[in-house]
């Protein structure tokens, strides 16, 4: 969507696959969906580095409503979970340089049963804009899926008629598998949300995980061409953090969600977080993979049984030649695997070479060409991710330079 908006992957924190729709704040007043929850988040984010790394937004996901809209057909947030409204909680969330995200359904009612937005739209992102919302996700739960093409588009121009600047996400394509996929067209998609949710919600197991890679990777050619600045496809929340997600794999999603130029939106506890999740969360050579500035989605180029090996382009770039992101993944949640590569087998082959680091390590291997070789290990349901820079950056145009000096 061309509103100027999600130039960039958006980066923040969501409650959804770590939180749920807890709603008994008796039983668990700190992991109860209200406002002390995306308070305490916010608070996190902004003063251990989380902040300053990229993730910026505090999304609300389902269940923050009360079940009735007010007489003038409002939305009203629970009263005892948000008793200071949506209105103080966003003007907190901004005061510590943060952006506020909340969550809708074009539905007529959200998939956990709160009122949706269906023949209120109007009405809804009106009070989206006093609320001074910064992004919507809109779900597609309890609707007639023949009505998405048109409903979706219909509240981005409500959205874009109250006048805010709102990143739109729609949750849309996902409803259309497998039914209806022959409708899912990402470039009518991509004219009208600024990210989309195309595939099953992820959870906290490897199991989720590797089903959004195999998907992923099963529609790349359809998914890299309609990926870019301002319309991403989104391949759902990190989960690292959580429990049953190890090193190895969270390091594997961080990985290959940032191949991908991926949404990174935390969800799990930042107040309980180990420093070995938070570390991979924070890994500032990895996030500048994800958030480069071409935004190009990377392609799953090889795989031999277990060993998936993906490539992006990423600048600097010269002379229609880029730079490189590359990563290997190991489905084998077993056994390491432990293999010497060229860069050629990669897909890297400026004969200029190039200045090849390992990101998770922080390993510089200096200049390499594209015969020299890597030795590397990559445990099980894990990754390595490298960034080789073109060493040879110099425009090959050498006549056009001496005459523009
Ligand atoms: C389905 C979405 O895919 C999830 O991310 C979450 O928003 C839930 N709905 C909330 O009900």
């Amino acid at each position: 969507l061309e509103n100027g908006l999600a130039r960039k992957p958006p980066m923040g924190w969501m409650s959804w696959a770590a939180f749920y729709c807890e709603t008994d704040c008796d039983q668990h007043p700190r992991s109860c969906i209200s406002e002390l929850l995306y308070g305490d988040m916010a608070d996190r984010l902004a003063s251990e580095g989380y902040r300053e790394a990229g993730y910026v937004g505090v999304h609300v996901d389902d269940c923050w409503m009360e079940r009735q809209r007010d007489r003038s057909g409002a939305l009203v947030p629970d009263r005892t979970r948000f008793p200071s409204g949506l209105k103080s909680l966003a003007d907190y969330i901004h005061d510590k340089g943060l952006k506020f995200g909340l969550y809708e359904d074009y539905g007529t009612k959200t998939c956990e049963g709160y009122p949706g937005s269906y023949g209120h739209l109007k009405i809804d992102a009106q009070s989206f804009a006093n609320w001074t919302v910064d992004y919507l996700k809109l779900d597609g739960c309890n609707i007639d899926v023949n009505l998405m093409e048109k409903g979706f588009p219909e509240m981005q121009v409500e959205l874009n008629a109250t006048g805010r600047q709102i990143v739109y996400s729609c949750v849309w394509p996902l409803y259309l598998l497998p039914k209806h996929s022959e409708k899912i067209d990402y470039k009518y998609i991509g004219d009208h949300c600024n990210l989309w949710r195309n595939f099953d919600d992820v959870k906290s197991s490897w199991d989720s995980i590797t089903s959004i890679i195999d998907y992923y990777d099963r529609n790349q050619e359809k998914h890299i061409p309609t990926h870019g600045p301002g319309r991403w496809h989104d391949p759902d929340m990190l989960v690292i953090g959580n429990e049953n997600i190890d090193v190895n794999m969270a390091t594997a999603q961080m990985t290959i969600w940032s191949i991908w130029s991926a949404p990174l939106m935390i969800s799990t506890d930042l107040r309980t977080i180990k420093p070995e999740f938070k570390k991979i969360l924070l890994n500032k050579d990895v996030i500048a993979v994800d958030q480069d500035k071409m935004g190009i989605m990377g392609r799953m180029i090889a795989n031999s049984s277990n060993v998936f090996i993906y490539l992006k382009p990423i600048s600097p770039t010269a002379d229609l030649r880029s730079s490189f992101a590359f990563a290997l993944l190991n489905r084998n949640t077993t056994h390491p695997f432990s293999a010497e590569f060229d860069l050629e087998s990669v897909g890297l082959e400026d004969a200029g070479g190039y200045k090849v680091t390992n990101l998770w390590s922080g390993e510089e291997h200096g200049r390499l060409l594209p015969s020299d070789t890597i030795n590397m290990t990559i445990p099980a349901s894990g990754a390595v991710m490298f960034r080789a820079v073109l060493v040879d950056l110099k425009p090959k145009h050498h006549k056009i330079d001496r005459f523009l000096k």
